[in-house]
């Protein structure tokens, strides 16, 4: 298959640079920025995209392509520090600017632009999106300045001869204007990639690359409830026989309202046989009992399950099943890092390094039928395998579920309240078609009592904070901007139908400063 590799040097973007040509239609990998471009890394590539970086070029031990990427013969595209190592490279110069260039920022086409394939379509003057601290005062020798900033930086150039390109903003975020029409001007017109990615594509690659490792054994697979492990348990069920693939869901009652049997129902729709539910439920509110630091009630609800992943595994007398993990491509890759030097990195459940993961780990026994997939790609495969839409645009969860919404202690009845009034706020959200414009929404049960009024009574009440960010990824966070109509509706709506719960209130803040989770 065609692929654009990129190299990443380290930038917050990478990982959206591989998301938008995935969009395209084309396969991206992301490579260590100075990985070994040897013969297998190249296999199939028709381009290379360089990523920004926290770094400076001209500083010592900045960090560089593997020489060979110029001798490759393929086009490559530079953005930010990629246009300016090049720069460098060939004999241009990069400076420090007195002031970072950040945000939204005009760019104009210069006189050179016209008929550029990389800018074909783009408007005379559009709106960038920059985030750089240095940047090109002089371009290398055989470059051409095709479009400058208001400032008079160059904010794109081109070196026809040696096939290079370069810009100073970034097309992959989404405030640019036509960024991906760029991206696709270079992926598709420039280095012809052929548009050959499809979610049909990946469960054939994806099918023979894990028969040929499980050979005639068997497949374990632990449930959450999320989207990802889901999903993982269809694809088993789609790629290997229906009776070597065993899945168990660990409840620990601290799951969403009516999330286990939505995920059970589906994974037997579709032809599960070896699906085990273990109730856990009693376990872990005895183990809470008491416990009100959010720590504490991490450690607790992690080690717990580690003990009943265990118990549980042990009882369904597989010992040699090859474990599955949802694991999903960004959760390999950690910033500036790349797949590879962090390929070992686990994503397992409730976040904690299981002796049970790790032992299969050492015994090459883990298969992670999702790793080259971003989340909104395991959502089309779940389509495309026939998981529902409940389960499929079901937003983000914390492993340790409602333990962290629940604030101060967690018992089998305020885990109820707070699940019935969740359950009504995201129906109403479904409703007024909100929910899939926002990233994640939830509510927290507050440790906190407000009175009110019940006829001629004061009563105390329990007071419920409602959430809903937007995000990429969920490293920031904006707050979603409520019509105030909708948000009284759903606050009345609440009160109405939970008695327990006297106020609700609106958290108004973005991440940073405060996390997307109360605890
Ligand atoms: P924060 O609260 O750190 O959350 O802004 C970012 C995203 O991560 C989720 N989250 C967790 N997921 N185990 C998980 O699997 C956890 O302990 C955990 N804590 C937070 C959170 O829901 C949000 O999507």
């Amino acid at each position: 298959m065609d692929k654009i590799l990129i190299l990443d040097f380290g930038s917050q973007y990478t990982q959206l640079i591989g998301r938008r040509v995935r969009e395209i239609g084309v396969y991206a990998e992301i490579l260590p920025g100075d990985a070994a471009l040897d013969a297998r890394a190249l296999a199939g590539a028709k381009g290379v995209i360089l990523s920004g970086s926290p770094r400076s070029c001209y500083e010592s031990g900045a960090p560089r392509p593997d020489p060979a990427l110029f001798g490759a013969g393929l086009p490559v595209l530079g953005l930010c520090y990629g246009i300016q190592l090049m720069t460098a490279d060939f004999g241009g110069r990069v400076e420090r600017l007195s002031e970072r260039e950040y945000g939204r920022k005009a760019v104009s086409l210069t006189a050179a632009a016209a008929g550029e394939r990389l800018l074909a379509g783009a408007a005379a003057s559009f709106s960038s999106w920059m985030s750089h601290g240095d940047s090109i005062a002089a371009p290398a020798p055989g470059f051409e300045v095709l479009a400058v900033s208001e400032g008079g930086i160059p904010a794109a150039l081109r070196d026809t001869k040696r096939r290079l390109w370069g810009l100073q903003f970034h097309p992959e975020v989404s405030h640019c204007e036509g960024g991906t029409r760029i991206l696709e001007n270079f992926v598709v017109g420039i280095c012809g990639a052929a548009r050959e990615w499809s979610m049909e594509a990946y469960l054939e690659e994806v099918g023979e690359r894990v028969r040929a490792k499980v050979g005639s054994g068997e497949a374990l697979l632990l449930i959450s409830g999320g989207v990802d492990s889901t999903v993982a348990g269809a694809l088993l069920l789609k790629i290997l026989p229906k009776d070597k693939v065993h899945l168990l869901y660990i409840d620990t009652g601290l799951m969403r309202k009516a999330e286990s049997e939505e995920v059970m129902r589906n994974l037997r729709a579709l032809g599960a046989t070896h699906l085990r539910k273990a109730d856990a439920e009693p376990e872990f509110l005895a183990a809470l009992a008491g416990a009100e630091d959010p720590e504490e009630k991490r450690r607790i609800i992690g080690d717990l399950f580690i003990k009943v992943q265990e118990r549980e595994v042990a009882r369904l007398g597989i010992p040699e099943a090859f474990l599955a993990q949802g694991t999903l491509y960004t959760d390999l890759i950690e910033s500036g890092k790349g797949v590879g030097t962090k390929a070992q990195v686990i994503k397992s459940h409730h976040n904690v390094r299981s002796p049970l993961v790790e032992a299969k780990r050492a015994a090459g026994r883990v298969i992670e039928p999702l790793d080259r997939l971003y989340k909104d790609e395991v959502r089309a495969l779940g389509r495309l395998l026939g998981v529902s839409e409940e389960v499929v645009r079901r937003h983000p969860f914390p492993g340790p579920g409602l333990g962290v919404r629940i604030l101060g202690e967690v018992t089998k009845e305020r885990c109820d309240i707070l699940r019935e009034a969740d359950a009504i706020y995201i129906e109403e959200l479904k409703r007024r078609g909100l929910y899939d414009r926002i990233w994640q929404a939830f509510s927290v049960l507050l440790p906190l009592r407000s009175v009110g009024v019940a006829g001629d009574e004061r009563k105390y009440g329990s007071v419920l904070a409602l959430r809903a960010v937007v995000s990429e990824d969920g490293m920031t966070a904006d707050v979603y901007p409520f019509e105030a109509d909708d948000l009284l509706a759903i606050s009345s709506a609440i009160t109405n139908k939970v008695g327990e719960i006297g106020r609700v209130v609106y958290d108004v803040s973005s991440k940073p400063p405060a996390t997307i989770e109360w605890e």
